[in-house]
C-alpha cells in the first residue's frame, strides 16, 4: 500500500500547507521546499539603531520570537529572546581556561536578553530591519531594571527590582499586546564554570559589578521568572511576575474565553518536571489597559496531576512503542503560595519523589500552544530516564472545555520517532520543541535533538539535522509530519511565528556549530574559522565554501 507516496506532498489548507516535503539533510545549509525562499533577516552581532541612533547589537542564540503588527502583516515589531551566550564564539573562552575577565562577563551579559526589532516587508516580498527606529531596543543580562510584581515582590532574595533578564528561552504573547519571556536555565550564570557543563558561566565571581553577586541562585531568586514586556512602548518598565512561580520556565500559552478568568499554561523544561496552569483573579477585558496589565499579578497556580501517569515510558532507548498508556485523565492541583519561589523543588519535597515522579513528572514539557478549539498541545521533548528518545506532542482537553476546569483528559497526539517511510520528508520527527499553529489551525513543530547526538550512529541517525515539520490537524494527512525546513549543522530551530495573514514565517536558527568550543575538547581554535563545525550563514562547511564564524540568525520564509 502506497501510504506515504501520496502523503509526501502535504495538502493543507493554509498558505504554507501545500508543498513537497524535503528529505532529511546533514548539510550546513538552511533548506526549504521548492517554491519557497528563506532569507536571513539579521544575525548575531549585526547593528541596528534606536530612535537616538545609538548602535544596538543583535544578541546571541535567538530563541522565542513573536510578531507584533504595526501595519498588519507588512510592518511590525519582532520580539526576540536571546537565550544564552557561547563564551567561545564571543571571546574565545573554553571551559578549561579558568577565570574570565570582567570584560568577558560584560560581553556575555550584553549578548543575552531580548531584542525588539522594527521590521518591514519590501515590495519584492523580502523583509528588512527598519533602522533607526524609536521601537528598536535591547534588554540585556544586567540592564535595564525590571520590576517584581505579585505575592513575592519585596521578599528576601527577590526585592522589588532586578538587573536585566537571562535564560530567555521561549515565551508567549498576551491578548493585551505584550510579550511574555521565560527565564529557563537561570542557575548556571551564578554557578562556578564546570568543564563538562557549557551552561555554567560564573558571572557571580568573575563579574566586577557589586550586583553581579545577585546571579548566585543559592542566595538570590532574581531569575527564573516569567517577564512581561511591551514591545510598543519603549518607556514601559518590564515586569517579573512572581504569581507564576519560579522554575525552568519554557514558555506560556494563554486561553481567554469571554466571561471566564484568564488562563495561562506553562511548561517546566526539565526531565521529570511538570505542566502548570495559572488562573488569574482577573478577567481579560478588551481595551481595559490598566486592568489587563495586572492580570498576571494575582491568581492561583496549579500543577497537572496525570492519571494513570504522566511519563511516556519505553523499555529501551530508541523504542517507538511505549510501555505506558497513551491517554488518561488528570486534575489540576493547587500550588501553595510558599512554593512560588522555588516551585518544582518544593512541590517534589512536599509530594515525595515517588509520588511526584508517578503523577506529576513528564518528559520535559517544552512548548505549549492552545488550539482555537480550546485544546492544549504540549511538546514533550524526550526523557532518557524513561528511555523516551523521541518525545511526543500531547493533547489535553479541559473538562467541559472550560479553561477554569480542575479536571482534564489527555491523549498523546503525535509521537516522535522513525516512521519507517522511505519517502523523503516523511521519515518522522524527534524531540519536538516549539509549536505554532498556522492560520488554518495546522500544527508546526521544530525539533531539538541535542548537538552531541545529531548525525551519529544512534537512534537519531534517520533524522539528520534538526528541522521544521508541518502536521495537518485535519484532512486525509491528519497527524502525519512533513519536513518543511532543515537547519544547518548543530543548530536547533526555534520560535516559528507567522504574520497574521499566514504568508510570512519567521524562524530562528539557534546555536549552529554548537560543539565547536563548548567543551575543553571541542575542535575549535578561536579565530581559525576552518576549525569551526558550522560556517553558516556566510559559508557552508559541507561544501567547504567560505570558512566563517557560525551565527545564530533570524530567518524569514516566504513563498516565491
Ligand atoms: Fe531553552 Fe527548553 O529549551
Ligand atoms: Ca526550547
Ligand atoms: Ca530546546
Amino acid at each position: 500500500m502506497h501510504l506515504f507516496a501520496e502523503a509526501a506532498r502535504a495538502h493543507g489548507s493554509s498558505h504554507f500547507g501545500d508543498f513537497a516535503a524535503i528529505a532529511a539533510s546533514s548539510d550546513d545549509v538552511f533548506q526549504v521546499p521548492t517554491g519557497y525562499r528563506a532569507d536571513v533577516l539579521i544575525s548575531w552581532g549585526d547593528i541596528f539603531r534606536d530612535g537616538d541612533r545609538h548602535a544596538l547589537r543583535y544578541g546571541f542564540n535567538n530563541d522565542f520570537l513573536a510578531y507584533f503588527p504595526l501595519k498588519g502583516s507588512s510592518e511590525g515589531l519582532l520580539f526576540v529572546n536571546h537565550e544564552y551566550p557561547d563564551p567561545f564564539y564571543l571571546h574565545g573562552y573554553k571551559p578549561d581556561a579558568g577565570t574570565k575577565t570582567p570584560a568577558q562577563v560584560q560581553e556575555e551579559q550584553d549578548s543575552v536578553g531580548n531584542s525588539i526589532l522594527h521590521v518591514k516587508r519590501r515590495r519584492d516580498g523580502s523583509w528588512k530591519v527598519v533602522s533607526p527606529s524609536e521601537y528598536n531596543r535591547r534588554i540585556y543580562g544586567d540592564r535595564p531594571q525590571l520590576e517584581f510584581t505579585g505575592p513575592l515582590a519585596g521578599a528576601d532574595g527577590i526585592g522589588t527590582s532586578v538587573n536585566g533578564s537571562l535564560g530567555n528561552c521561549s515565551g508567549g504573547i498576551t491578548p493585551w499586546g505584550t510579550a511574555l519571556s521565560c527565564e529557563e536555565n537561570f542557575s548556571g550564570y551564578g554557578t562556578a564554570v564546570k568543564l563538562d557543563d557549557p551552561g555554567s558561566f560564573g558571572w557571580h565571581v568573575f563579574g566586577d559589578k557589586p550586583e553581579d553577586a545577585e546571579y548566585d541562585p543559592t542566595t538570590f531568586k532574581k531569575y527564573g521568572w516569567v517577564c512581561e514586556h511591551d514591545p510598543y512602548d519603549p518607556e514601559y518598565m518590564a515586569r517579573k511576575h512572581t504569581a507564576l512561580g519560579r522554575f525552568r520556565h519554557e514558555n506560556t500559552a494563554f486561553r481567554h474565553e469571554p466571561g471566564k478568568q484568564f488562563v495561562l499554561y506553562m511548561g517546566d523544561d526539565k526531565a521529570n518536571e511538570g505542566l502548570y496552569k495559572f488562573v488569574s483573579a482577573r478577567k481579560f477585558k478588551p481595551r481595559q489597559w490598566s486592568s489587563n496589565r495586572r492580570i498576571l499579578e494575582e491568581g492561583q497556580l496549579y500543577i497537572a496531576r496525570w492519571e494513570p501517569e504522566g511519563r511516556r515510558r519505553f523499555a529501551a532507548a530508541g523504542d517507538t512503542r511505549p510501555i505506558s498508556v497513551t491517554e488518561g485523565k488528570g486534575t489540576w492541583v493547587p500550588v501553595p503560595a510558599d512554593a512560588l519561589d522555588d516551585t518544582a523543588t518544593k512541590l517534589r519535597a512536599a509530594f515525595g519523589t515517588d509520588e511526584f515522579d508517578a503523577r506529576f513528572a513528564t518528559n520535559r514539557p517544552e512548548d505549549v500552544e492552545v488550539h482555537e478549539d480550546g485544546s492544549v498541545y504540549v511538546a514533550l521533548t524526550n526523557n532518557s530516564t524513561v528511555f523516551d528518545s523521541h518525545g511526543s506532542v500531547r493533547r489535553l482537553r479541559e473538562e467541559g472545555n472550560d479553561p477554569e476546569a480542575l479536571e482534564f483528559r489527555w491523549r498523546d497526539y503525535a509521537a516522535g520517532g522513525p516512521t519507517g517511510s522511505g519517502d523523503p520528508g516523511t521519515e518522522g520527527f524527534s524531540s519536538p520543541d516549539n509549536l505554532v499553529f498556522d492560520e488554518a489551525g495546522n500544527l508546526w513543530v521544530v525539533t531539538d535533538i541535542s548537538s552531541s547526538k545529531l548525525n551519529k550512529a544512534n537512534e537519531y541517525a534517520y533524522h539528520k539535522n534538526n528541522a521544521l515539520f508541518f502536521v495537518p490537524t485535519s484532512g486525509p494527512n491528519k497527524g502525519i509530519a512533513f519536513r518543511f525546513a532543515n537547519g544547518p549543522v548543530e543548530c536547533e530551530l526555534t520560535g516559528p511565528y507567522f504574520t497574521p495573514d499566514g504568508r510570512n514565517l519567521f524562524v530562528n536558527v539557534q546555536h549552529p556549530g554548537e560543539t565547536t568550543g563548548e567543551t575543553s575538547t571541542g575542535p575549535g581554535v578561536f579565530g581559525q574559522e576552518a576549525t569551526y563545525t558550522s560556517w553558516w550563514p556566510e559559508g557552508n562547511r559541507t561544501t567547504e565554501d567560505t570558512p566563517a564564524t557560525p551565527k545564530p540568525s533570524t530567518v524569514v520564509i516566504t513563498r516565491e
